[in-house]
């Protein structure tokens, strides 16, 4: 008794110290059949680069049902694949939510599902914002039938404030079981009042039957100015626990106050440039489990990537106690912080002190290289440890300052950590699993994620490469490999799903050459442009290049400071509009680029 006790201890130490080798994750490649084709790879904001397109993924409370929510490869309607939960084989009838724009955010319950995505109102809508821009919407589904669906902006929604729009949602959709709540943070652009045209973020609530529920502490129509990157948990009780990525140096714990206030916890220093800072969680259709709820407890984990801060100067737009950084290196690398509960940090917050060299110097690094680190997420095993996952670049070129990179893919990488923050052994990679959707843990303690299997580039910008669509989805499984029979499983389901690659790469195959002949049009329609300078450029190439650099340019002029801020409702508004300039630049930039690709 005692023999076997002393041996269970060990096998835990050893298990504990080795931490996470390629035999602890199972792949389930092309297991899940789609009815309509997906485009896996979306392009991100101002540098082109590719990003994996999100396919939300979730499981029910039960466990007995999960689903995945991926757009159309047309780039209108979202469809929503239930699958078996052991299998990953495709189950029941797939849903579509026809208009949508993006897979937002998906939750599942033991009778249905709840979708977030953004569409345009329907035609003739009073005060809808203009050019059909996208509206976001949370619909409810109950045994495969609509039961409501509930506007999270356009008219009436704080129209007090502004009315909002979501060219781009950029957020997640999370439920609370115990409070029978849904919120959803996403990006806005408001198109009535004094944020008209500028971009920011909200959060709001909606109730299980489907209520907007407007609660004081808690909903926000206007947050983080730019954000660039949203990280979004449940709690027991609103307010949820959130982080906003802003365009003005910092990364905030802003369960407190939704905005970028220092009355947050500020997680970090971010260097930024024109609305970007360093796509810290994701980027473009990356905003999904970057922060992670600890079983049973009060806890989170987040995980993002950061050049890490040097030269801590004031932020003399924002004013006092506000401040920029210069980046410490020119790749990114994976960070962690961790929350004792939904408003309290682990360790100091990032320095606001002026002055200060290391401006870093509370972060902790999962990886110190020089290769670039992105698509980091992380999600929970149970009480005591997590999993932190992120793609590398070796020898990355970085063109664009905050922005991300370019370079040949050295895998994607994926590290146990405890829930003290330490790392349990060392980190494994694989050249072929990545992470392109949300990472739930199962009922049987295993964290699994969808996937899309294919040659995986980030040499160069989306269009100039072959672009696919694809009919089936992978899923990969991580057990932490503590339990002694879970290895021998792991690895028995590798080898079967080793052999059923094969088999589907030449169906991939085909598919991918039936998609290429349509990717030229597609490039150039798929867009949505929220500004009219956008939509209104169609200037020869040579001339197009000249007017970015002048009006960049213009827009850094513009971004200087009018007054000291003084109160979170004055940034929030009218203070957030000469970073709007950037905002505009961005989409005008974008739409140049799209230009040449098109003429390409
Ligand atoms: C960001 O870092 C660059 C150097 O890489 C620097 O030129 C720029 O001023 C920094 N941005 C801010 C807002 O301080
Ligand atoms: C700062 O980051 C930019 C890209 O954002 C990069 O070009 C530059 O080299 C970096 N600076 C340092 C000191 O590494
Ligand atoms: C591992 O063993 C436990 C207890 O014997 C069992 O309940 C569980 O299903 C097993 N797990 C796997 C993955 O076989």
């Amino acid at each position: 008794m005692r023999g076997t006790f002393i041996l269970y201890l060990l096998s835990a130490a050893l298990g504990a110290s080795a931490g996470l080798t390629s035999s602890n994750l199972q792949t389930y490649v092309d297991v899940l059949a789609l009815d309509s084709a997906f485009n896996p790879i979306k392009e991100s904001y101002w540098t082109g680069y590719p990003h994996h397109r999100r396919t939300p993924f979730a499981v029910s409370p039960d466990g007995k049902s999960a689903y995945i929510a991926y757009l159309d490869s047309s780039e209108t309607d979202v469809h929503i694949q239930q699958l078996d939960p052991t299998t990953f084989k495709a189950t029941g009838t797939t849903v579509t939510v026809p208009g949508g724009k993006e897979a937002g955010g998906l939750v599942a319950h033991n009778d249905g599902f709840a979708l977030l995505t953004n569409e345009a109102m329907p035609s003739g809508t009073t005060n809808a914002p203009p050019s059909d821009t996208p509206v976001p919407v949370l619909y409810r589904y109950t045994d495969g039938k609509q039961t409501w669906k509930t506007w999270l902006g356009g008219p009436g929604v704080h129209a007090a404030d502004g009315l909002s729009a979501s060219p781009d949602l950029n957020g997640d959709l999370v439920y609370s079981e115990s409070e029978g709540l849904y919120g959803a943070y996403f990006v806005v652009t408001d198109y009535t009042g004094d944020a008209s045209g500028h971009f920011g973020d909200s959060i709001q609530y909606v109730t299980n039957a489907g209520e907007l529920d407007t609660i004081t502490g808690a909903s926000s129509s206007w947050g983080c100015s730019h954000n660039t990157g949203i990280a979004f948990e449940a709690a027991d009780q609103a307010p949820f626990a959130s982080i906003c990525a802003e365009d003005q140096g910092a990364i905030w714990l802003n369960t407190k106050g939704q905005g970028m206030m220092n009355d947050g916890v500020k997680i970090s220093n971010e260097n930024t440039t024109n609305g970007g800072s360093g796509e810290p969680m994701g980027g473009m259709s990356g905003s999904y489990s970057a922060l992670a709820r600890f079983a049973d407890t009060t806890k989170y984990i987040f995980a993002w990537v950061s050049r890490g801060a040097i030269d801590v100067t004031e932020n003399t737009w924002m004013g006092d106690g506000y401040t920029h950084v210069n980046n410490r290196t020119n790749g990114r690398n994976v960070a962690i912080s961790l929350f004792t509960d939904k408003y309290t940090k682990v360790g100091a917050q990032a320095t606001s002190v002026v002055g200060t060299e290391d401006g870093d110097s509370q972060v902790n690094w999962i990886t110190q290289g020089s290769n670039d680190c992105s698509n980091a997420h992380a999600a929970t095993f149970g009480t005591s440890s997590a999993l932190v996952t992120w793609e590398e670049i070796s020898n990355p070129i970085c063109d664009y300052i905050a922005m991300g990179c370019r370079g040949q893919f050295a895998g994607s990488f994926f590290q146990e950590v405890s829930s003290d923050g330490s790392k349990v052994g060392d980190a494994f990679s694989s050249t072929d699993v990545y992470v392109a959707g949300d990472m739930v843990t199962m009922s049987d303690g295993r964290i699994c994620w969808p996937y899309v299997s294919m040659e995986w580039d980030l040499s160069q910008a989306v269009g100039f490469g072959t672009a696919a669509t694809y009919q089936k989805v992978s899923f990969a499984c991580m057990s932490t490999g503590e339990s002694t029979n879970s290895t021998t499983t792991a690895s028995a389901t590798t080898t079967s799903a080793t052999s059923t690659k094969n088999t589907a790469t030449a169906e991939t195959s085909a598919a991918e050459t039936t998609a290429a002949e349509t990717t030229a049009a597609d490039t150039t329609a798929a867009i949505v442009e929220p500004t009219a300078t956008a939509k209104t450029t169609t200037v020869p190439a040579e001339q197009a290049v000249q007017t970015v650099t002048t009006f960049t340019t213009q827009a850094r002029q513009t971004s200087k400071p009018n007054t000291v801020v003084a109160t979170p409702s004055s940034v929030a508004s009218a203070q957030a509009i000469p970073t709007g300039s950037a905002q505009d630049t961005l989409d005008f930039i974008r739409a140049v680029f799209r230009f040449l690709v098109g003429s390409n």
